[in-house]
């Protein structure tokens, strides 16, 4: 049995909604932004991940984006994704994601929510709302939109709009649960989800770090890895330990 809140009352129409970051894919072999040796520590921010480094360097910010879709065809979804999966058998699960990848649904979770955009698409740059799928794993230079304008990863930069940020926080909103999992809470205003749960909903925090959870009187943290700390939660969720 672990030290976690009663969770008995939750029942088969209950909502757990997860809100993941890179580490739920971290198993995976996907490296994440901000730990020891983070993707953040290799390359900067302003020169791959903004509106200005594509306008300045747009083959830069290309071959960053093509080097992790590339990564993302050889890597397949690990226990904690498919764990959130199995849930779904017992519970009215949505995920809401930071991450970019696909592991969530290659996992079979049905309802996913992607906040920053998805690799395995492009869109337009000069009209966001024309979005492809990508064949393969590279967006070359040269590859256009339907009217002409170059092809970009369709991904949210750092300094743009998050347009899925409303839908995210009703689903918050609706949750008979919150668990958080594999992120530093670092990034607005996917952090501020936290704060959209109702009173006394409990809030679950799954990561092997120290998190900033003070704020929450009703955050629990297991501090494990996703794989097994995803174990734990379901066991508890099932009444199995
Ligand atoms: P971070 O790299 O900031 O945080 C990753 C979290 O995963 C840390 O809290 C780690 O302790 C934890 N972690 C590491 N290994 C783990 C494991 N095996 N199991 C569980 N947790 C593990 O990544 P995010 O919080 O996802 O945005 O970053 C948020 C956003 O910042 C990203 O979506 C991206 C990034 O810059 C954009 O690019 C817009």
């Amino acid at each position: 049995m672990i030290n976690i809140p009663d969770l008995g009352s939750l029942h088969s129409k209950s909502k757990i909604v997860f809100l993941s970051g890179a580490g739920v894919s971290a198993e995976s072999g996907i490296s994440t932004f901000r730990d020891n040796g983070g993707l953040w520590e290799q390359y900067s921010i302003y020169e791959v991940a903004t509106p200005e480094a594509w306008a300045s360097n747009p083959e830069l910010v290309q071959r960053f984006y093509n080097q992790r879709r590339k990564q993302l065809l050889e890597v397949e979804p690990n226990a904690a994704h498919l764990t959130i999966a199995e849930l779904q058998q017992h519970f009215d699960v949505e995920v809401i994601t930071q991450n970019v990848d696909d592991l969530h649904e290659r996992a079979g979770s049905g309802k996913v929510l992607y906040l920053h955009g998805e690799l395995r698409k492009s869109q337009s740059s000069a009209d966001p709302a024309l979005v492809y799928d990508i064949e393969g794993w590279e967006i070359k230079m040269g590859d256009c939109c339907e009217k002409g304008s170059q092809l970009r990863p369709h991904v949210v930069w750092f300094g743009e709009m998050v347009p899925m940020i409303e839908p995210a926080q009703e689903l918050v909103a609706q949750s008979d649960l919150l668990v958080v999992v594999g992120t530093s809470l670092n990034v607005y205003p996917a952090a501020g989800l936290l704060h959209v749960a109702r009173p006394g909903v409990p809030i679950i925090a799954i990561d092997p770090a120290e998190l900033e959870l003070h704020h929450f009187p009703a955050a629990f943290h297991i501090r494990e890895k996703a794989g097994t700390g995803m174990q734990k939660l379901k066991h508890h969720l099932l009444g199995k330990g």
